[in-house]
């Protein structure tokens, strides 16, 4: 059989890694796909320094002769953004093409539309980079777990946070020198604040959602809390406590709706999670037959993330002849059966906190604190009050409440803001026990 063909758009970190890893292990994919993948094209927006790289493949640099090439069936995009790529995306399925996409961005974003696109013309769209790189979660949760109700997910689904939150923890690294690392490693987005303000584990967590609870794409309705504000002094309370901070993303069917929420999370330092370090992911999946899984390996870099594009690509190789009803619906539900639920807003969340407060170190603030908490039912777990310096007025006091609905928690800091005992904002920090009965 002849091989099939690919048009490669963007040859950057992972354009490269999926030449290379096609290159390298040929043999064993061809034997696994029943024929050989030919990277037919590429687009490249550095023509000399592509040509360079890959002297055997045709490099243009309009990606819209790619898509538009009669030659080519099958499309992976790994060049990111929304547009063009999303015209391009649509573009090659409603000409007959399919497409093996690693754009978390583009996918969270306007996903639903390209599905229905999709499913009108009979194309397949693989997107397993799109979410931790090299681990195959789409896979598991799609396929793996299908017997199964998916009851949550809570994963460490952006490296260069996590490299970030490591090196601050292990070596008492400033956020900014950490960040400069990871940017010339690689593992950064384009434009940082995805990763540091939580916008890529956002855009994950909204894929792994759709497909765990069979609903449409919906990223505006993610809550989406960074490591931008998170200070040394709290990822030290964190440990004193037993505990370690994570950017979690999370997602939840509760019998009020679904949450999907990503935020710096305290969770306890004995977890396997908890040691999940550097660049890092993890997703651990808890479901109703199954229990909890974890999953861990690397979330980005090149041959890691051309890993999934890879076994995309000899998946939709595989099914490239098979009836489209017969296939593996993307969103792991057929597509009819795809329905809304609810989507709650962080006051319903309900979650433990940590909270850090300054306080005037005289007789009575205590009692006013836990006072405001007793009236609003948020019940306390572990206190930790720092030893001040002998010229110092003010403490530091730390609390970690026990499981409580946001909206209280939110009241009470209110109410402790406005006590004269208190100086500044209260740091408030969710608290994840990740429990997996
Ligand atoms: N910038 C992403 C991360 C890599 O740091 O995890 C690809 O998603």
């Amino acid at each position: 059989m002849n091989p099939v063909r690919i048009g490669l758009l963007g040859l950057g970190t992972v354009g490269r890694g999926t030449v290379t890893v096609l290159r390298r292990n040929q043999d064993d994919i061809t034997r696994r796909a029943g024929r050989g993948i030919e990277i037919r094209m590429a687009a490249a927006r550095n023509l000399a320094k592509a040509q360079n790289f890959a002297s055997d493949i045709e490099i243009v640099a309009d990606p819209f002769k790619v898509v538009d090439h009669p030659d080519i069936d099958i499309v992976v995009e790994v060049m990111g953004g929304i547009e063009p790529t999303r015209e391009l995306i649509l573009r090659a399925l409603r000409s007959g093409k399919h497409v093996v996409t690693a754009n978390k961005a583009l996918l969270a974003e306007h996903g639903n539309e390209i599905f229905e696109v999709a499913q009108e013309t009979g194309g397949m769209v693989a997107f397993e980079a799109a979410v931790a790189g090299g681990i195959p979660i789409i896979k598991t949760l799609r396929e793996g777990l299908t017997a199964n109700r998916i009851e949550w997910i809570a994963g460490i689904i952006n490296g260069t946070s996590n490299f970030i939150l490591s090196q601050m923890r292990s070596d008492g690294k400033t956020f900014d020198d950490v960040l400069r690392m990871a940017q010339d490693l690689g593992y950064a987005e384009a434009d940082p604040t995805f990763d540091i303000e939580g916008v890529d584990a956002a855009h994950k967590l909204t894929i792994m959602a759709a497909i765990a609870f069979g609903m449409p794409m919906h990223f505006e309705s993610v809550y989406t809390e960074g490591i931008s504000q998170l200070t040394g002094k709290d990822i030290q309370y964190a440990e004193e406590l037993g505990y370690r901070i994570k950017l979690l993303g999370i997602t939840r069917r509760t019998s009020e709706g679904v949450e999907l929420r990503v935020h710096p999370t305290l969770i306890p330092a004995k977890r396997l999670m908890a040691n999940v370090e550097g660049v890092m992911n993890a997703v651990l999946v808890k479901a109703d037959a199954l229990g909890a899984t974890l999953l861990c390996g690397p979330g980005a870099g090149s041959e890691p993330t051309a890993s999934a594009v890879v076994a995309d690509l000899v998946d939709v190789t595989r099914m490239h002849t098979a009836d489209p009803e017969h296939r593996v619906p993307h969103l792991a539900f057929q597509p009819k059966y795809l329905c809304e639920v609810p989507i709650l807003s962080m006051d319903q969340v309900r979650t433990a906190y940590y909270l850090r407060l300054s306080v005037y170190d005289r007789p009575g603030v205590l009692a006013d604190i836990t006072r405001i908490l007793a009236d609003l039912e948020v019940s306390i777990e572990a206190m930790l009050q720092k030893e001040p310096s002998a010229s110092a007025q003010w403490v530091d006091i730390v609390m970690l409440t026990h499981m409580t609905v946001e909206k209280r928690i939110n009241a009470a800091i209110v109410r402790m803001e406005a006590l004269e005992s208190i100086s500044g904002k209260i740091t408030r920090i969710r608290m994840e026990s990740l429990d997996q009965d």
